[in-house]
Parts: C-alpha cells; structure tokens; sequence
C-alpha cells in the first residue's frame, strides 16, 4: 500500500506535478491524495485537478492574525482525506508549533539552497554574491525553527559564471524535481517498515 501524501503549495506547484507524477510510478512508495492550498487560485490546484488529483484551498486571510484557527481548519483536511504524511512545496506560511507538533516526523519540505546555508528567502542571490562555487536544494524533516529541521537528502549544481538568481533558480528547480520524488518515496517506504 502506497503512503497517502498531501502537498501543500501556495503558488506554481511545479514541485507537487512532480510528487504527482512520480508518485504515479507502480513502485512509488507514495500516492499524492490532496493538494492543499493557502492561495485560492494558486496556478498548482489547476495543475492538480487535471491530473486527477482532490485538490482544496483554504484562504488564510479570512483568520487575519490567528495563525492556529487557520491550521486547525488545514489539519482537519488533511485528516479526511487519509493523509499519512505531508509535504510542503512551496507553501509560504511559517507554521505554528500545534500543527508542525501535530505531523511531528510526518511532514518534509524542499528549500532551495544547501542547507544549513541560507534558510530564509532569496538563496540564490546570497549564494552568489558569497562567491559559491555550488548551490542546490535540501528534503528535511519539519521543526518548529523554519528550515532547521534533520535533512533527508541534498542536491547539488554548479554556480557558473556570470549566473543570475533567475538562472540559478531554473538549475536548482530541475534538481529539485528529482529530488524531493526520491526522497519522498524513499521516506515513505521506511515508514512502512516501523
Ligand atoms: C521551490 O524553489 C522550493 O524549493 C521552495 O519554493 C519553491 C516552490 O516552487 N520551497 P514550485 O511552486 O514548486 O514551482
């Protein structure tokens, strides 16, 4: 039995077509089940719903400051669809210590750049104006300190010359696509095995 998996996006979703499609793979260790947005009209739902995935969005903005009513509303998504594990692609919410307690060992995230260099926003215009030689992208476990959390697996590409964050960005994305499937599926599988 495949791993039931949500993908939390808040935009293009490019990484969660990716989890879909691999996850699509007979020897997959994992289903995506739902794609769960913060941004109503995010271009990935659309992605989603045509591969034939469910696919809800729930706003934030209607939860103003309240961070928790927000999550709580998220949480009871993901526990009716029978989701086992999540993984954020791309959804730009900091999240509260209730939910990341909540799917504590159960829930990834992809961040561009190696960490423990550059959590945060804008990691390929610091890992250039550092003078890099490589950047990549980093599949970690999610703790309550943002981007901090064991790390699963890494990849990494060269920075060439004369590289712009946009190119860099394009690079590590295509990495990225690899990336977080394998590792997603490989987590999966383990899981099964406790
Ligand atoms: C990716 O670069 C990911 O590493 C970061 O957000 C971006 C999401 O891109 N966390 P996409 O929506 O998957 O195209």
């Amino acid at each position: 039995m495949k791993t039931r998996v949500a993908v939390l996006i808040s935009g293009a979703g490019s990484n969660m077509a990716a989890l879909i499609d691999a996850g699509q793979a007979p020897d997959s260790g994992y289903e995506v089940a739902l794609v769960l947005s913060n941004v109503e009209g995010a271009g990935g739902l659309a992605i989603a719903a045509a591969k034939g995935v469910a696919t809800v969005a729930i706003p934030h903005k209607p939860f103003g400051k309240d961070r928790e009513a927000h999550e709580r509303v998220v949480d009871e998504a993901l526990r009716a669809a029978g989701v086992e594990v999540v993984a954020l692609a791309g959804y730009m919410r900091v999240l509260t210590p209730w939910l990341v307690g909540g799917w504590r060992e159960r829930m990834l995230n992809i961040h561009p750049s190696l960490l423990p260099l550059y959590p945060g926003l804008d990691t390929h215009a610091r890992a250039i104006a550092a003078g890099d030689a490589e950047a990549g992208c980093t599949v970690h476990l999610v703790t309550e300190g943002v981007d901090e959390g064991p790390i699963l697996g890494q990849a990494r590409v060269p920075i060439v010359q004369g590289d712009t964050p946009e190119a860099l960005a394009e690079r590590v994305k295509t990495a990225e696509h690899t990336l977080y499937p394998h590792v997603l599926s490989a987590f999966c599988k383990a899981l099964g095995r406790d």
